[in-house]
Order: C-alpha cells, then structure tokens, then sequence
C-alpha cells in the first residue's frame, strides 16, 4: 500500500493533521506520523519504505532521500523549498513540489505584528510612531510580497515593490508603485519587508551597503530567510546607525549580539510565520491532495526540481 509520511519537528494543527490524513485515506493510502522528532535518526528510520513524503522546515537532506528507497514524491508544505537537497531528489529520480500560496496571508500578517511592535517601541509604554503615510517597500512580489501590500496599503502606507521576475503590470494592478532595482528600492523606502528566497544568488545579498541607503527611521522587515542576510553587515550597521531596526520571524546567527540593541531588535523565539490553524491546512491539505493527484494520475504541477 502506498505510504506517505508527515515527518514535521514543528506539527501541524492537529485539525490540520485530520484532514490531511483523510484526503490520503480516502485514496486508499496508509499515513505514517512523525512529529517533534528531535534526532535526524528519526527521520530517517521513518522515511526508509515510505511513497510519499510532507515536511514543513524539516530538512530533507541527500541521507534522507537515499534512506527513502521507495520514496518517489516529497512536497514542502510551504514555500521555501530550501531545505531539499534538490540535487539528490533529482539524481533519485524523486519528485519535490512546494505548496505555494497556501501559507502566504499568514506570513503577511505577521509582517505587521512585527512592524505594529517595532514601531511603537516593543510595547514598552514609551512613544512610538505610526505607519500610516510612510514609504513602504517590499522586496520580491510572490505571494507573501502581494499579501503584505494589499494590507500595508490597509494601513495606509504609499507601497513600492521591487521584483524582477514580475511584471510591472502585474504589480500597478495592486495599487503599488514599481521600482527599478534593489538600491533604488532600499534608498526611496524607511519600512522595507524582504520576501525574497534563499538561492545561491540571494544569499547575503542585504549587506552593509544596501542598508546604508535607507532614510532615517528605517526598519527591515525578515519574514523570509535569515541565510539572506549579510549578518557582519548588519551588525555593522547596528552600530553605524542608532535610528536602524531589525525585526525578523527567523533569528540570524548573530541574535545574541543584537540582544544589547534594545527597541532597536526582536525576533520571535521560532519561526511562526506559518503558524495559524488556517496556514496549516492550507499548506497541509494542498500537500496531501497533490500527493494523491501525483498517484493516481501523474500530475506534477507545483514540482520544483524539473
Ligand atoms: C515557508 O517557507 O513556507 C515558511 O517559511 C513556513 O515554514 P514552516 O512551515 O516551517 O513554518
């Protein structure tokens, strides 16, 4: 019987679990359960005869894919599909799709829980500032980066984007103004969201230099990855600029250094952006329904390994 693994150290909502379990049962599927493992053993052991495969930032390594010997299909509920080794999905001849959209409004409204915080000065009881009128830039427009406009311009923000790899139609479409480069978008914008991927291109590609550029006032935004981060930069500019802030769901390497820098820095204790109930099902059921779409019919929309 075909056997598809839900290996996730961080669970789903267990409504979230249900559902998926239900959508593969219903197929004539067996589900296997893995959650809150906290040895990469466990993954492996559990991955070793099992079809199918759904992970959330668990990371499916080139051990793990060569311990799935009958593995033929794993999908990353959720966006960022950094954590398969794509190289070896590839080489083992093994199907890897993401589940993009799903988690995305949940990503965006953290952005502004975050922003709300920094802005009026981590709740502390002291003054703060409103984002109403302010330059607003978001850096990459895919899903998450549409999401956080249409609620920026909620706010009232005067919205900028910045994506080559989307129209500029696309982008005016939403009521939000196009700007022509990175440097362009970090020198016009006081509020910058990065929801740009981790690729070999982006990795510390918002360095010291890029930071540099924005007005007074200025906070960043991290919903995305930590690994796109230049951290020396970032330091440096901590230290550079005292009217900088720096405020992410993914705390860098450097979160102990930033500590000192308080009103000025805060990361939530573990990735949360995807986590809300609606997220989870979401992602999860999208997981679960194209892993029994792959099987019964061959469909490999959503493969990001072609
Ligand atoms: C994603 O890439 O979808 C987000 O970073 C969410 O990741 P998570 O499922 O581990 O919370």
């Amino acid at each position: 019987m075909t056997k598809v693994l839900i290996a996730t150290e961080k669970p789903f909502a267990a409504i979230a679990v249900d559902g998926i379990k239900k959508i593969v049962e219903d197929a004539g599927f067996q589900t296997v359960l893995l959650e809150k493992y906290t040895d990469a053993n466990e993954l492996l052991k559990a991955v070793a005869d099992v079809d199918a495969l759904i992970i959330r930032s668990d990371k499916a390594t080139r051990q793990v894919i060569e311990a799935g010997k009958n593995l033929k299909i794993i999908v990353r509920a959720g966006a960022g599909f950094d954590n398969i080794d794509l190289a070896a999905a590839t080489e083992k001849g093994i199907v890897a799709m993401n589940t993009p959209g799903q988690n995305s409004n949940a990503v965006a409204e953290l952005t502004f829980g975050l922003l709300v915080f920094m802005a009026r000065s981590n709740f502390n009881g002291g003054s703060g500032t409103e984002l109403k009128g302010k330059k607003f830039g978001i850096h990459a427009y895919g899903n998450v980066g549409k999401n956080v406009a249409r609620i920026a311009k909620g706010f009232d923000m005067d919205v900028y984007a910045f994506d080559p790899f989307v129209s500029k139609e696309v982008i005016e479409k939403d009521g939000v103004k196009v700007l022509s480069s990175v440097d362009e978008l970090y020198s016009t914008c006081q509020y910058v969201s990065l929801n740009i991927p981790a690729t070999e291109k982006t990795k510390k590609s918002i360095n010291f230099d890029l930071l540099s550029r924005m007005p007074k006032g200025a906070t960043v935004v991290n919903t995305a990855r930590k690994e796109v981060i230049d951290e020396e930069g970032l330091k440096k500019l901590f230290a550079a600029r005292p009217d900088f802030k720096y405020v992410s769901d993914i705390a860098p390497d450097c979160h102990n250094d930033l500590l000192q820098f308080e009103n000025r820095y805060y990361s939530t204790p573990k990735k949360q952006g995807a986590e809300t109930s609606e997220a989870n099902i979401n992602a999860g059921l999208a997981a679960a329904n194209q892993i029994v779409k792959f099987f019964k019919t061959g469909d490999k929309t959503f493969q990001v390994n072609k």
